[in-house]
C-alpha cells in the first residue's frame, strides 16, 4: 500500500533562515477528536535533551485531551511514541534498537500504532531508512506535534505510514495542554530552535530558526505554576541567552529573569547557555534575584582557540575565562558545569591539552563529555579527519578522569555547611534515605522516611562528599 507522505524532511530547506514572521499557534483541539483515544492507552519514550522532555509533556497532554490514558507498561499501550534525539550517532543507535524490538509487538497486536517523532525524522536519511525498513505507522518532526490527533486519525484510517516532517522555520505553540512529570519542578520552554550553526551540530537543522515566546505568555505560565504549588522552574531553549533577539522589543533574557523573580517562584534555573551571548545583565540578574539559583551550565566544547574557531563558537578561551571570572565576582561560590567535545576532526594532542588546561582553570564541578560524532549535513561532516577512534577514546578517558575530580571537589566544598534542598523523593537505593537537589544543583541524600517532605525545601547539614552526590543530616526547623 502507498504511504501517506504529507511532507518530507529536507536538510537544504532546513538550513535557510528566511525573514518570515513566526506563527504563534494557539492550540485548540477540534471537537471531532475528543473520543479518538476512548478506551485506548499511550506510552511515550523520550530520548535526548530537556527540550524533548518538555515536548513529550505536551504530546501527553494532547493525547489525554483526545481521550487516551497513560499506560504504565509500554508493552500494553495502544499508541507508542518515540520522541527521538539526533545529536550524536549513539543516540540514534539506541532508537534503531527500540524500533527493532517493537517489530514483534506489531505482529502480536496489529492495532498498535507506533510513532516516531522529534529530531530524527527531521533528517532525510533517517526518515528514508524508517520508511524502508521499520514497521512504523507515524513519522512526524519537531514542528508539528500540534497535528498529532489528525495524524493518528490518518494512521487509523489509512493503515499505512503517515509522514509529516516540516523543514521550514517552525512555529510557536501556545495554550497546548501538558501532563507534567513532576508536581514541584517544571520545564518552561522560553524559545525554540537555534541560529548558531556550530559546525558539528545538527540542531539548527532539526529544530529550525531561533524563535522566542512572547514574554507575557511565559510570565503567565510561571504565575500559574506558582499558584499550583510548583517550587522550581527550568527555563529551556537551545541558547536561552539569545532570548528576545528575534522579537525586536529591547527585552533580553536578563529582563525576563528579573520579571520571573517577581512571580514568587522559589527557584529558577535555565539551560542551555551560549558563552558568547551570556551578557552582563543576565549575570547581574543572577546576583540580584534570590530565586535564580547559583549554578550555570555553560558549554565550552573546547579550550583551544583554533578548534573553537573551526567549530564556529565565536569566542576564545580567554573570552570564556573573562565571563567565568565576571560570574564568580558577581555570584561568589557559583557552581559551573559544561559540555566538552573531544576528537573534533584533526584535533591535535596540543589542542586537546588546551581543553584540559581550561577545565583546570575553571574548576568545573560537572561536565558532559562527548566524542565528536559525525552528523550528515553539517559542515564538520565534510572535514577529513586524521585522529583515530582509539586516540579519541584515550582522550575522552583522560578528560573524564579530570572532570570526575571536579565533581568530587564540588561536593567537598559543602562538607560542614547547611544547604537548602528541594526534596524529590526517596533515594534510589532506599535505606530510609531521601534526596533532592541543593541550590548549587548538587544531588543530596539525607536520612528521613517522611514522604511529606517531597516538594518541600529543607535544610540539610552536609557530612560527606562523594563523586556523584553529597550526604547530610536533616536540620530541625
Ligand atoms: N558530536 C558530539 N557531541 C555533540 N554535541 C552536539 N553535537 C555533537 C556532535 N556532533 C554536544 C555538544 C552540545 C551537547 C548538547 O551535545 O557538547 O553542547
Ligand atoms: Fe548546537 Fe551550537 Fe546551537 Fe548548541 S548553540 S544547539 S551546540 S548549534
Amino acid at each position: 500500500m502507498k504511504n501517506v507522505k504529507l511532507s518530507m524532511p529536507n536538510l537544504k530547506e532546513a538550513r535557510l533562515r528566511r525573514k518570515l514572521d513566526i506563527e504563534t499557534i494557539r492550540y485548540r483541539m477540534d471537537d471531532k477528536y475528543k473520543d479518538l483515544g476512548k478506551g485506548k492507552s499511550y506510552y511515550i519514550y523520550t530520548y535526548g535533551c530537556q527540550g524533548n522532555e518538555a515536548d513529550s509533556e505536551v504530546m501527553a497532554g494532547i493525547l489525554e485531551q483526545a481521550g487516551y490514558t497513560f499506560s504504565e507498561d509500554p508493552l500494553l499501550a495502544d499508541v507508542v511514541l518515540l520522541n527521538t534525539c539526533a545529536v550524536r550517532e549513539n543516540a540514534e543507535q539506541r532508537i534503531w534498537g527500540v524500533l527493532g524490538q517493537l517489530k514483534g509487538r506489531k505482529r502480536e497486536n496489529p492495532d498498535l500504532i507506533v510513532g516516531i517523532c522529534g529530531c530524527m525524522p527531521q533528517e532525510e536519511a533517517a526518515t528514508a531508512k524508517i520508511i524502508e525498513s521499520y514497521d512504523v505507522d507515524l513519522i512526524f518532526g519537531t514542528h508539528n506535534r500540534n497535528h498529532l490527533p489528525m495524524l493518528l486519525e490518518q494512521a487509523y484510517m489509512s493503515k499505512c505510514k503517515v509522514v509529516e516532517v516540516l523543514s521550514t522555520e517552525g512555529n510557536i505553540l501556545e495554550d497546548a495542554p501538558k501532563v507534567r512529570q513532576s508536581k514541584h519542578k517544571a520545564w518552561v520552554t522560553i524559545m525554540y530552535g537555534c541560529d548558531e550553526f556550530c559546525t558539528y551540530c545538527i540542531v539548527p537543522y532539526t529544530r529550525g530558526r531561533e524563535r522566542s515566546r512572547q514574554k507575557d505568555d511565559i510570565i503567565k505560565e510561571v504565575k500559574e505554576l506558582v499558584e499550583e504549588g510548583y517550587k522550581e522552574i527550568t527555563l529551556l531553549g537551545q541558547n536561552v541567552n539569545a532570548y528576545g533577539k528575534d522579537l525586536n522589543i529591547d527585552y533580553t533574557f536578563g529582563d525576563l529573569l528579573y520579571d520571573l523573580d517577581k512571580t514568587g517562584i522559589s527557584r529558577i534555573r535555565y539551560t542551555t547557555s551560549h558563552p558568547r551571548d551570556l551578557d552582563l545583565k543576565t549575570m547581574e540578574a543572577m546576583r540580584d534575584c534570590k530565586s535564580v539559583m547559583p549554578h550555570l551550565h555553560l558549554p565550552v566544547q573546547s579550550g583551544d582557540n583554533d578548534i573553537l574557531k573551526i567549530m564556529n563558537r565565536k569566542y576564545t578561551h580567554e573570552e570564556y575565562m573573562a565571563k567565568v571570572n565576571k560570574l564568580r565576582e558577581l555570584v561568589p561560590g557559583i557552581s559551573l558545569t559544561t559540555d566538552i567535545i573531544v576528537g573534533f576532526p584533526n584535533e591535535t594532542e596540543e589542542q586537546f591539552i588546551h581543553t584540559l588546561d581550561l577545565v583546570k582553570e575553571v574548576g568545573f564541578e560537572g561536565a558532559f563529555t562527548f566524542i565528536y560524532s559525525k552528523r550528515e549535513g553539517t559542515p564538520a561532516a565534510r572535514m577529513i579527519d586524521n585522529v583515530s577512534e582509539e586516540e579519541k577514546h584515550l582522550r575522552l578517558n583522560r578528560l573524564i578522569e579530570l572532570t570526575n575530580q571536579g565533581y568530587l571537589e564540588g561536593h567537598k566544598r559543602f562538607v560542614g555547611s547547611i544547604v537548602k534542598v528541594l526534596v524529590d523523593g526517596e533515594s534510589k537505593n532506599g535505606d530510609g534515605m531521601m534526596c533532592g537537589y541543593s541550590e548549587h544543583n548538587k544531588l543530596t541524600h539525607f536520612k528521613s522516611d517522611n514522604k511529606d517532605l517531597v516538594g518541600q525545601i529543607v535544610s540539610v547539614k552536609i557530612t560527606e562528599a562523594k563523586t556523584w552526590f553529597q550526604i547530610g543530616e536533616l536540620c530541625e526547623e
